[in-house]
């Protein structure tokens, strides 16, 4: 079986950490994003989410196997050498394939599939997987699978249930049989609460509903196969969250922690300055008499000095926190500092390798790669 990621889109509502990498790369829970999907979807092994590759056993790579993904092709429209350099190592230690897909212009969520047309139809009629690069759950594979063939539709999306649907494809369904009636993607009226997971499961007949131009599947594709009675909707189990903008990622992050609570308690923090469900790297370093948490990751190579206070936060690879700090509900860029006795809440967002200087206060402060923060940002602005 193969699986296409999409991956394209400048992810804007993500600056400034998308000027430095491309999304799928950015940092969520410690791992970057597209690792959450590469390990825990298609490897389907939830337990080894926090695992180095190099501790990845054989049996876990039979499992791949097992669920039957060969190759993966990234659909992309920006620095995919960034992409392929990075997950160059991941393709023989997890067994499979990786490949990219590249659009000389952005192709929307249909157009992508018809440019990898010859990579994801291998004559053997198999369904293909779709995911969104951008979300983040547990990742019932199997369970799809069985569901599509259960149901016999010619696609079936996965859904889940959200407060605030109109910033989502939403879809009506038919409760009992999962058949989909209508698919409104962003609706301005309330149509429903139960809306696309951007998780599917396409039959290769579904190709030829797309053309090779930039086309929305949500817009073109899925509301079609509906009025053909052949879209399936199957409820997703557990969590999930769309984390392509800050606030979402910091939900999403709170999610996540939580159902590794469940899952795998063993891989969250504990200790007398540990709150809730915290997330620390084995290599970063934790001083005297901080308060950690809830809901905080930090990555690998931290320094968290003495006396700091983080709560719904993360904090990436090779950053500091200076004695004293506090920072809640932000994310501290790769590599950046916040400085002594600095106060950096309310979706503060730095980019890589910004400087935040002592006494500081940030106040939804969006800081763009390579800056110093001499003066308190008083009112959440873009700092460029
Ligand atoms: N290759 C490629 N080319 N990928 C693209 C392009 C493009 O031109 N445009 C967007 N993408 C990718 C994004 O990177 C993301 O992984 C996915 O397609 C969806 O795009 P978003 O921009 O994140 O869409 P959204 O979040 O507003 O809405 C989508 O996701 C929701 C769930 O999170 C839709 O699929 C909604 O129906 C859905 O509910
Ligand atoms: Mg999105």
């Amino acid at each position: 079986m193969k699986a296409l990621i999409l991956v394209g889109g400048f992810g804007t509502r993500l600056r400034p950490l998308t000027l430095s990498v491309p999304k799928p790369l950015v940092d969520f829970g410690n791992k970057p994003m597209i690792l959450h999907q590469l390990y825990h979807a298609l490897v389907r092994v939830v337990d080894t989410l926090n695992a180095q590759l190099t501790e990845f056993s054989a049996t876990q790579i039979e499992a791949l196997k097992e669920v039957g993904v060969t190759e993966v092709v990234l659909a992309i429209n920006y620095q995919p050498e960034v992409m392929l350099n990075f997950l160059k190592d991941f393709e023989s230690k997890l067994g499979i394939t990786i490949t990219c897909s590249q659009e000389t212009e952005p192709l929307g969520t249909a157009g992508p599939l018809a440019l990898a047309r010859d990579k994801l139809v291998d004559g053997s009629g198999d369904p293909f997987f779709v995911l969104n690069s951008d979300v983040i759950s547990e990742y019932p594979f199997a369970e799809l699978i069985q569901f599509h063939k259960a149901h016999g539709g010619e696609a079936t999306i996965m859904v889940t249930k959200v407060d605030e649907p109109s910033k989502y494809g939403v879809v009506v369904m038919e409760e009992s049989s999962g058949k989909v009636e209508r698919f409104v993607e962003k609706p301005k009226v309330f149509v429903g609460n139960k809306i696309n997971a951007g998780i599917y499961l396409l039959n290769p007949s579904v190709l030829d509903r797309i053309e090779l131009k930039p086309t929305s599947i949500e817009k073109e594709v899925f509301p079609r196969i509906a009025a053909d009675a052949g879209l399936f909707a199957m409820v997703l189990p557990g969590f999930w969250m769309d984390i392509g903008q800050p606030r979402d990622y910091i939900t999403g992050l709170r999610l996540y922690l939580g159902s590794l609570r469940k899952k795998a308690p063993g891989k969250l923090a504990s200790g007398a300055h540990v709150l809730g469900n915290v997330l620390v790297h084995e290599t970063a370093v934790i001083g005297e008499g901080c308060l950690i948490g809830p809901d905080v990751a930090i990555g690998p190579g931290c320094v968290v000095e003495a006396g700091v206070r983080l709560s719904r936060c993360t904090v990436m690879r090779g950053a500091r926190v200076k004695q004293h700090a506090c920072v809640s509900s932000s994310i501290i860029g790769w590599h950046s500092t916040v400085g002594k006795w600095a106060r950096v809440e309310n979706m503060t967002i730095l980019g890589e390798d910004v400087h935040v200087c002592d006494e500081i206060y940030s106040n939804g402060g969006v800081v763009l790669p390579h800056k110093e923060i001499k003066s308190s940002i008083l009112k959440p602005e873009i700092v460029m």
